[in-house]
């Protein structure tokens, strides 16, 4: 196969040729970057979204040099999240160019900083929360958008820290204003997103959680991530079972991440001046809500959209990227990585989570 080609990896679809435009930077497939030409640019590994809908591609990017404030960084594990899965879809809020390459969050170290940089060195373990970009062997970044790891937390665990965690700070300290003994129903419990809520929930505001899932395993998984109790939403109503399990009283705090009829349910689950936050659909039906539910139980319904503060409310998300880094060095809440894959099985590792195989974080190994 030679230059200006690449292999769709998994799934349906026959071998993609990129078109001639997206040559200049992308090149071969390969499992391991070309050696550089004498005097020519150097090549990395990245995944590549060049069509909505279609298996992502492996190819080759030259590497650029820095503008100032810009930090080259060399990528150790990338998260994957519904998002990234979405965008490549088509179907995320933000819409990129094609082609781009996925990713919003990774962990990794400084390989090299552009001109008036002045939060990293070469050398130091960082987390980003970005854009995207990140399912690459490196990636150009913002100073802004780097965060140092503390000792003691590895790379692995690291990557799976701004996206799920920062998340679930947002949602229960920021938005809910959880307090210590309330009852948290979390849906979508055994998911990346669901495992961190439970964890900090319970492990940092010293809630009471409700841990509600698809199957009986992921309830399993739930409880010994921290949930006190579980609900098997695919066999019994959520909404009785929750009501048996307060006694009548409902809970305190309802995080949803599954939408439709779930997060309906959530809501009718709610105690007197409840609190119910909006993460996102992954059931793939957004609700709409009866207003006379809130107006009842003077309850509230809330959203939360984490990456949005990073450019309307900078300190609050940095915050809750710096509260997971740090309870998560004080051993206090721990990332489940469900699943780890390599660059070349991306399509694999995106299959797993729409599949609904996946629990906690799968993470891409670029080591
Ligand atoms: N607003 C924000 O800032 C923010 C931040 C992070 C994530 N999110 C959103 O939160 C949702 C969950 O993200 P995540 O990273 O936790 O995802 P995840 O790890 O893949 O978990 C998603 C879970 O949703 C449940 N689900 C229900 N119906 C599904 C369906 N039709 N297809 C796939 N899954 C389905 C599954 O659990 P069960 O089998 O147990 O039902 C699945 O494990 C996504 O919509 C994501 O975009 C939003």
């Amino acid at each position: 196969m030679g230059p200006g080609r690449a292999l769709a990896l998994c799934g349906a679809g026959a071998p993609l040729a990129l078109s001639p435009a997206r040559t200049a930077s992308w090149g071969r497939r390969s499992s391991a970057p070309r050696a550089r030409a004498p005097g020519g640019p150097r090549f990395y590994r990245a995944a590549l979204c060049t069509e909505l809908q279609r298996p992502l591609l492996i190819g080759e990017a030259a590497a650029r040099p820095l503008r100032p404030r810009q930090v080259r960084v060399g990528v150790h594990f990338c998260g994957v999240n519904f998002a990234d899965i979405l965008a490549c879809r088509g179907q995320y809020q933000e819409k990129q160019p094609l082609p781009f390459t996925p990713g919003m969050e990774f962990s990794g170290v400084v390989l090299e900083t552009g001109e008036n940089v002045s939060i990293v060195k070469e050398g130091d373990r960082v987390i980003c929360a970005s854009g995207s970009q990140a399912m690459a062997d490196e990636c150009i970044i913002d100073q802004k958008d780097l965060w140092q790891i503390p000792e003691g937390v590895p790379f692995q665990e690291a990557a799976a820290l701004p996206v799920s965690y920062g998340t679930a700070f947002l949602a229960l300290e920021h938005r809910a204003c959880t307090k210590p003994g309330e009852t948290v129903l979390v849906t979508a419990a055994a998911g990346a997103t669901g495992l961190a809520m439970i964890d900090v929930a319970s492990h940092v505001f010293q809630a009471k959680v409700i841990a509600a899932a698809g199957s009986d395993d992921k309830c399993r998984l739930a409880l010994q991530r921290g949930a006190a109790a579980s609900v098997n939403y695919s066999q019994v109503d959520l909404k009785e079972e929750v009501k048996k399990l307060t006694d009548g009283r409902g809970v305190d705090v309802a995080i949803d991440m599954v939408g439709g009829d779930v997060f309906l349910k959530a809501l009718r689950s709610l105690t007197w001046e409840g609190r119910i936050v909006t993460v996102g659909f992954s059931g793939g039906s957004i609700p709409s809500i009866p207003a006379n539910l809130l107006l009842l139980k003077n309850v509230s319904a809330l959203g939360v959209y984490w990456g949005r503060y990073k450019e309307q409310d900078f300190s609050v998300f940095s915050r809750s990227l710096m509260s997971a880094l740090r309870h998560t060095q004080e051993g206090r809440i721990q990332p489940h990585i469900g699943a780890v894959f390599k660059l070349e099985e991306v399509n694999e590792a995106f299959c797993h989570v729409t599949q609904r195989k996946s629990t906690g974080k799968v993470v891409i190994s670029l080591k």
